[in-house]
């Protein structure tokens, strides 16, 4: 198991077309270094992590502490008790099948889901050790720590300039020649600046779909976030556009703290220092990205890393 597993950590991170290499060794060979095994097991059935697993980071600092955390919507739950430390200035992915909570869960770690009627928290969630769901707390200074960009760009039908001046303007930034660093700082940071300093004033719906994704990438930037939350950023996008997106979240990492949701494995092993799979509203297992895909301790995280199911 563990050459195999190791193998397709190589052929993951060096970006070999993974899922062809990981199908073909299933159906044929697959069996000689994993036994297969019939996915029956409902999570609920399952051992499930218990709270002295929850990966703690004794040498790093940690940004986003989470514990006991359930999610409903009305009376449907979603979430069932995920416990997770996520590391400043570093990169989290999480993965797992259609469906399993994985943006339910990004969206509770900036109170995104509270416009959503009838949800309810069970739990904390602390940033930087404050419990962001405390009552009086700051939703809209929460919005500006905790930036998040969504699978399909969304700029608003404005010029570039005024997608990217829109937050600090909103938070009372309104020193024309100020915005106008600001804009520039944050396209320079997306990776976006020389394709578009000529033409500030055009309408940021003229862009491609990847230009797009990086203007929504910079407008998040704009606001001096420090956490950066990514549902699927690059899901929507050609191979070179997704690879200047990886390339990018490689050197935001310095300064941000990065949850980052994606169903491609390849991603996930490129870009993240952590990987946590979540299966069914639970988290099944969270660790060093490299493990996760190499060594994971839970049966159920190799079967969907190896394609066997979701
Ligand atoms: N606004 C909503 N109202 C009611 N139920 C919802 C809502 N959004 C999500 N759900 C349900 O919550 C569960 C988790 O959904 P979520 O969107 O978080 O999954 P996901 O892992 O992000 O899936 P995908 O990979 O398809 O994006 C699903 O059963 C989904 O149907
Ligand atoms: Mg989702």
């Amino acid at each position: 198991m563990n050459a195999y597993c190791n193998d397709l950590f190589e052929n993951v991170s060096r970006g070999s077309s993974l899922d062809a290499g990981l199908f073909h060794r299933q159906g044929a060979g697959g069996a000689g270094h994993v036994p297969e095994v019939q996915v029956t097991t409902r999570l609920s059935e399952m051992a499930m992590p218990r709270r002295d697993d929850v990966e703690t980071h004794a040498d790093v600092e940690v940004k986003i502490r989470v514990r006991d955390l359930n999610f409903y919507y009305g009376t449907v739950k979603a979430l069932f008790g995920i416990s997770m430390d996520i590391p400043a200035r570093q990169v989290t992915a999480l993965i797992g099948p259609s469906g399993c909570g994985k943006s339910t869960f990004l969206r509770t770690l900036n109170r995104m889901n509270d416009v959503i009627e009838g949800t309810r928290v069970e739990g904390v969630v602390e940033i930087d050790g404050q419990d962001i769901y405390r009552k009086e707390r700051d939703v809209v200074g929460l919005r500006k720590r905790v930036g998040m960009v969504f699978q399909k760009s969304n700029p608003f039908p404005k010029s570039i300039f005024e997608n990217v001046a829109y937050g600090p303007r909103i938070h009372g930034n309104r020193d024309r020649g100020r915005l106008k660093e600001i804009v520039e700082s944050s396209l320079v940071r997306a990776g976006l600046w020389d394709e578009v300093k000529d033409r500030l004033g055009k309408s940021a719906l003229d862009l491609s779909g990847g230009q797009q994704q990086r203007l929504c990438i910079a407008r998040a930037l704009a606001v001096g976030p420090e956490v950066l939350l990514m549902d699927e950023p690059a899901s929507a996008l050609d191979p070179r556009s997704t690879a200047r997106i990886e390339d990018l979240i490689g050197e935001l990492r310095r300064d941000y703290t990065i949850v980052i949701v994606t169903h491609n494995m390849q991603q996930a092993a490129r870009v993240s220092d952590h990987t946590a799979f979540f299966y069914d509203g639970s988290l099944v297992e969270l660790g060093p990205t490299e493990k996760i895909f190499t060594k994971p301790d839970k049966r159920q995280t190799l079967d969907y890393i190896t394609g066997r199911f979701g």
